[in-house]
């Protein structure tokens, strides 16, 4: 985890930070290597201390050894813990994540630790995160790996009659079977027209035959994430329904192709986006054509058609583009890539020609 400490520090020293309060919970992971649920993180040039309570104290020093692991007994104990630590460190400035704290949160550090000045920063732990290590690449790369065989594997039990939640369970059931510990969020199984609800998560309706049905689905596997979508026809499609998987499958090729270090993200999201609108459909894609994945499902960099992130080697994205005609149904196809010095991987590898189950 020292390159991680390393790289923070740079950037703080860059940024003129002398110190940083951490309290985004896949930041705190990141930075530490400790995933439990609560604890707050501080980081000077040359301490590096995790909070916890007494829940997480033996789990704390297992999971993050280099660094100084602070209990304290109580809630109320927080403030006079990190006051000690910010007096130990000689702190008078503390940068915190603006996107990290609720306003209450602010309030109560602020007014508790007397003559600090707080100061807002923003995402500098996530711009780290958004280039994937070795061995976050491994992990990924098995999450995407889970995602592919549970697909292959609900394709042989999905038929009219079943509902979608009953669907979303037994894809759970074979995402947590291959080693995730569970989905990546919740799952999105949406059928007839419900597929036109671009996040139409599992309900109940039931599956019939002519439904284009619509899987976004992935797995959490050891803190990382994996998000897929595919969309299948339950008997013969419709020349609509073919229409516009292809043109969907088409955009989304086009997306992957257009993926290669140094380009700003947003060319990926005009590659696809310029298909669709070319063949008419532009104003049934609404949402951005993709995002990065790592620790969350949604993380930098953004896929859309203002970012300009430039895409970097070790960089995880999705591309996803959809079509959604409301009151008919819709498409959306989505897979994992890594950023490669040369182009893209793709990491998620399950079928998407338009399977027709009968
Ligand atoms: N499953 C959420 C997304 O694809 O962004
Ligand atoms: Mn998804
Ligand atoms: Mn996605």
């Amino acid at each position: 985890m020292n390159h991680r400490l390393e790289k923070l520090r740079a950037q703080m020293k860059q940024q003129g930070l002398e110190a940083l309060f951490i309290t985004r919970a896949p930041n705190r992971q990141y930075i530490t290597g400790f995933t439990g649920s609560a604890g707050v993180v501080l980081v000077t040039a040359t301490q590096a201390i995790l909070v916890v309570d007494t829940r997480y104290t033996i789990q704390a020093k297992e999971q993050a050894p280099d660094w100084e692991v602070i209990q304290f007994q109580r809630h109320n104990e927080l403030i006079p813990t990190l006051n000690k630590a910010c007096q130990r460190a000689g702190i008078t400035q503390l940068a915190f994540e603006a996107e990290g704290l609720t306003f209450a949160e602010y309030q109560y550090f602020q007014r508790g630790c007397q003559g600090i000045e707080w100061i807002p920063t923003h995402r500098i732990v996530e711009s780290l995160r958004a280039i994937k290590d070795d061995q976050e690449l491994t992990t990924l790369r098995q999450a995407a790996l889970i995602a592919d065989q549970a697909f292959e594997k609900i394709l042989a039990e999905v038929r009219p009659g079943l509902t979608e939640r009953q669907i979303a369970a037994r894809l759970e059931f074979f995402l947590r079977d291959l080693g995730a510990s569970s989905s990546s969020f919740e799952m999105i199984v949406a059928s007839g027209v419900r597929s036109a609800l671009p996040h139409g998560v599992a309900s109940d309706k039931v599956l019939e035959k002519g439904d284009l049905v619509t899987f976004d689905f992935g797995a959490l596997y050891q803190g990382y994430v994996s998000d897929v979508t595919r969309t299948i026809v339950l008997g013969k499609p419709s020349a609509k329904q073919k229409e516009i998987y292809e043109i969907v499958l088409e955009a989304q090729l086009k997306g992957i192709a257009a993926v290669r270090p140094a380009i700003p993200a947003k060319e990926v999201d005009l590659a696809a986006r310029n298909h669709i609108e070319h063949k008419g459909y532009g104003p049934y894609f609404g949402h951005s054509t993709g995002h990065g994945i790592g620790l969350e499902v949604h993380e930098a960099p953004s896929v859309t058609t203002r970012s300009e992130e430039m895409l970097t080697p070790g960089m995880v994205i999705t591309v996803e583009p959809g079509i959604y005609l409301p009151g008919f149904g819709g498409v959306r196809i989505e897979d994992d890539l890594l950023v490669t010095d040369s182009g893209a991987e793709v990491l998620t590898h399950c079928r998407k020609d338009f399977i027709v189950i009968d």
